[in-house]
């Protein structure tokens, strides 16, 4: 298998292709179904997609996605069918559901992928919707990649003095099922003078082999250069040490990739002052989660950063990177690229590469062009610059595909 990551998730007969089913087939429902048992596959080639919009922005910029969606369906004769989910902060408050049971096998068994907005309310500050829907999706699926990239795409938008699109241009994975975030603690004597609170880390021999190797297969298959491994084994005797240990193991296998490995507080000091210095960065749980809102800075902001949270060859969970950005919910002020090259990543990871090429296409001349949301310096409204994008996704020119 050498594409690792333009594998098709197989819950659908594959047999037909897709890319040759005729538009009119296509099932593009936006209906709001609570359902989560029926199956994608209804004796067609059919690809079933999750969407879960969540809470503040994240209906504004999944619409939009959806929009974009659409058009590529449209374009290049994707049969799709889109099946909208309730699950937010909203319908937790109203119910005290967050994800129901059932479905996550619901997901593995019958769904292409799974596409979220974001998740986040301030009337749920324990985040207990959240954990249990976006967390629960990351783990109970087993996606242990978080696959993000970084990418500037107009040399305007990076806040670095001297650097361009050629500078900024790595990707992430990290670790996306194990360290800080396994919620291993507790506390004792809560609430008084004398509390104690722990929280530990969680690091495994096969979860940091993984990643790791993940990270150098990919390097390899792009012809990217260096894979740099981020940790703070300095300190993290046990944890990160055992990370550095597997990362020179698995270096051996890879001859032709050259690898550095740099402390997270030198790293997070370099990407800053030279982030040409970073091709294929790879690091645990935590240390991703702040080192890529560090990267979307670098590619002009939040609004910009995508993720696709994969386990190769399943169903997999694509997102934009920011959060659910409360005050600006309700607005049109958000910026919807983020999700759009989520959606993106989406079609390239259930065998559209043609299509999720299209839309990163169109985001791209958007950006060079300077139609954008206010964060990005433009005067556009959050779906006119969806409606521009799944215009240009539309239009997109045969010669334009194939190059
Ligand atoms: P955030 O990413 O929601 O927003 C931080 C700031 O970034 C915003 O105030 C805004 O200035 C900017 N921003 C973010 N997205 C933008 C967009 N699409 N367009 C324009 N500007 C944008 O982070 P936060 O304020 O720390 O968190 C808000 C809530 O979201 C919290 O509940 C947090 O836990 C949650 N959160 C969820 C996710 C997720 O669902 N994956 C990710 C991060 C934070
Ligand atoms: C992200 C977010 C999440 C994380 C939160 C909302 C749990 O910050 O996707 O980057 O920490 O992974
Ligand atoms: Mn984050």
């Amino acid at each position: 298998m050498s594409r690792l990551w333009y594998d098709a998730t197989m819950t659908l007969d594959q047999s037909q292709s897709a890319e040759d089913a005729p538009s009119s087939s296509r099932t593009a429902s936006s209906e709001a179904s609570s359902s989560i048992t029926g199956r994608a596959t209804d004796g067609t080639s059919r690809q079933r997609i999750a969407v879960l919009p969540g809470d503040g922005i994240g209906p504004e910029v999944t619409t939009e996605a959806v929009k974009v969606i659409d058009a590529a369906a449209d374009r290049f004769g994707l049969a799709l069918e889109l099946v909208e989910l309730p699950w937010n902060a909203d319908h937790y408050l109203a119910t005290g559901e967050t994800l129901p049971d059932g479905a996550l096998d619901d997901f593995r068994d019958n769904y292409s992928a799974i596409f979220i907005g974001a998740y986040g309310d301030p009337r749920v500050p324990d985040m207990k919707h959240a954990a249990d829907i976006l967390l629960g999706i990351r783990f109970g699926l087993d996606l242990f990649v978080n696959f993000r990239p970084i990418k500037l795409y107009h040399e305007g938008l990076c806040p670095l003095k001297d650097k361009g699109v050629d500078d900024v241009d790595m990707v992430v994975f990290r670790e996306n099922t194990e360290g800080a975030y396994v919620g291993i603690g507790g506390n004792f004597k809560k609430g008084t003078a004398d509390e104690v609170a722990v929280q530990e880390e969680m690091h495994t021999r096969k979860g940091v082999e993984r990643i790791i190797r993940a990270a150098f297969e990919f390097a390899r298959e792009k012809g990217r250069k260096t894979v740099t491994m981020c940790d703070k084994s300095n300190v993290m005797r046990y944890g990160h040490d055992l990370w550095l240990r597997c990362f020179e193991e698995l270096s051996g296998e890879f001859p032709e990739i050259e690898t550095q490995h740099l402390y997270v507080d030198a790293l997070a000091m370099q990407m800053v002052r030279r982030p040409e210095n970073f091709d294929v960065v790879v690091t645990n749980n935590m240390f991703g989660d702040i080192l890529t809102d560090l990267g979307a800075a670098l590619q002009g902001g939040l609004g910009v950063a995508a993720s696709a949270n994969v386990h190769p060859g399943r169903t997999s969970m694509f997102e934009p990177v920011h959060g659910s950005a409360p005050k600006y919910a309700g607005l049109g002020r958000a910026n919807p690229v983020g999700a759009v090259l989520s959606a993106a990543l989406l079609l390239d990871n259930i065998g559209h590469s043609e299509a999720a090429a299209a839309v990163e296409q169109a985001v791209a001349t958007s950006l060079q062009r300077g139609e954008t949301t206010r964060d990005l310096g433009g005067n556009l409204a959050t779906t006119e610059v969806g409606d521009l994008l799944a215009t240009a996704v539309r239009d997109t020119s045969a010669a334009a595909s194939e190059s």
